[in-house]
């Protein structure tokens, strides 16, 4: 039920609807992580379907995240017997030890409950590390010890927005009574040992009672976690490129010969030292390209530069020019003027002296 962390459910596939976990995707034992930390109360139907009875959280955590009834029965069960002798002895669980078995298996449309696991099982048991002193409960971070780690200040984080319905704690929650709660609790302390029980369990699942299964290529003996050594050929080994590769084997075979064989990718020693060679070549690459793009980049503002300067030059001759030209016209303008005004001055002195050789008329 574990993988269950990977994915989620949509209404147009099964009328459920959110994640089991807040890392969704990723195939870890979250799940099992947000079915103890967190107060869960029923989430009844879902966009509307009376037949889509699921859970959510009612705690002080972020909402966003769901369990069927089919998760949550493995931690916890619903014992109101149980619940209403707590409420009467004031949460004594010492009174109401003998009806701490008399649950049924928990049901989203049945029960109107919040189920949660107080800090002592998962401070104990290791899904919280005593060392840290606190850890985040239900949205809240609560002490291993203490007054803000009592059971009342514990539950009332854990089941904070339960209905207003709810009757109280689905099951005894100092230690659930869930059919698998104590492998809940391994499995939220200790991901290694859910993945070990994952893999037993798919294998019993996938080869289901068939005892004439054969493995397709014959077991190597390089052993490595992920038993890249049974794959016989470099193209078989290369559908596998996250985990294995194909490189040579550090010891000789009994002929002396360092042959190729499927290994552990992280142990490809040659692979690593060329990746390295090849990160370091790219470097010095990317270093000079960089250079030599400043180097061009300064190279164009020079010559932009230098195209300015010339251009503000000739601006400055082109202006001269002008300038002299319009002096010169403006010379030879006053020249023409000059030598107009002599001629005008001629012409009446010229005029004026041939008046005066005229005799004047007799009377
Ligand atoms: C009592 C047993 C189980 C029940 C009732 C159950 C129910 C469901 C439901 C209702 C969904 C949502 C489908 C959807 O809406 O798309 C789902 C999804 C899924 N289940 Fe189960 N499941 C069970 C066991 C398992 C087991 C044993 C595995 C794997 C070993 C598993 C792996 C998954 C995965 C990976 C998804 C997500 C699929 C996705 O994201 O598209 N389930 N399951």
């Amino acid at each position: 039920m574990g993988a269950h962390s990977i994915g989620s459910a949509r209404v147009e596939n099964s009328g459920y609807k959110g994640s089991w976990s807040t890392s969704e995707g990723v195939f870890d034992n979250d799940y099992y992580r947000q079915m103890l930390t967190r107060g869960w109360g029923p989430d009844r139907a879902v966009e509307g379907n009376k037949d889509r009875n699921q859970w959510k959280t009612v705690d002080h955590g972020p909402p966003g995240i769901m369990m069927l009834n089919s998760d949550l029965c493995l931690a916890y069960d619903n014992n109101s017997l149980h619940q209403a002798c707590m409420e009467k002895h004031n949460f004594n669980n010492r009174k109401c030890k003998n009806l701490q078995n008399k649950g049924k298996p928990i049901n989203a449309l049945e029960t109107q409950c919040c189920a949660w696991t107080h800090k002592g099982a998962l401070f104990n048991k290791g899904v919280f590390d005593i060392k840290n002193g606190k850890a985040d409960l239900c949205g809240k971070k609560i002490p291993s010890r203490g007054k803000e780690s009592r059971f009342l200040e514990v539950k009332n984080a854990c089941c904070v927005n339960q209905s207003s319905e709810s009757t109280g704690d689905c099951d005894s929650s100092q230690w659930p009574k869930g059919q698998s709660f104590p492998n809940i609790l391994t499995f939220a302390a200790n991901e290694n040992q859910w993945l070990e029980s994952f893999a037993q369990a798919w294998k019993i699942a996938t080869e289901n009672s068939h005892l004439d299964l054969h493995t397709l290529v014959e077991y190597q003996g390089d052993e490595d976690d992920y038993e890249c050594g049974k794959l016989r050929t470099r193209k078989i080994c290369q559908t596998r490129s996250h985990m294995c590769s194909w490189y040579r084997k550090s010891k000789p075979d009994d002929r002396g010969r360092f042959r190729f064989h499927c290994g552990l990718e992280s142990l490809d020693v040659e692979k690593h030292k060329r990746e390295e060679a090849m990160r370091k070549k790219k470097e010095e690459r990317d270093e000079r390209n960089r250079l030599k793009k400043i180097a061009k980049e300064e190279k164009a503002k020079k010559r932009a530069e230098e195209k300015a300067k010339r251009q503000a030059m000739m601006e400055e001759k082109k202006r001269k020019r002008q300038e002299e030209r319009a002096q010169r016209q403006a010379a030879k303008a006053k020249k023409n003027e000059e030598r107009k005004a002599r001629m005008n001055k001629n012409k009446s002195k010229k005029r004026s002296g041939g008046l005066m050789d005229q005799k004047p008329e007799s009377p």
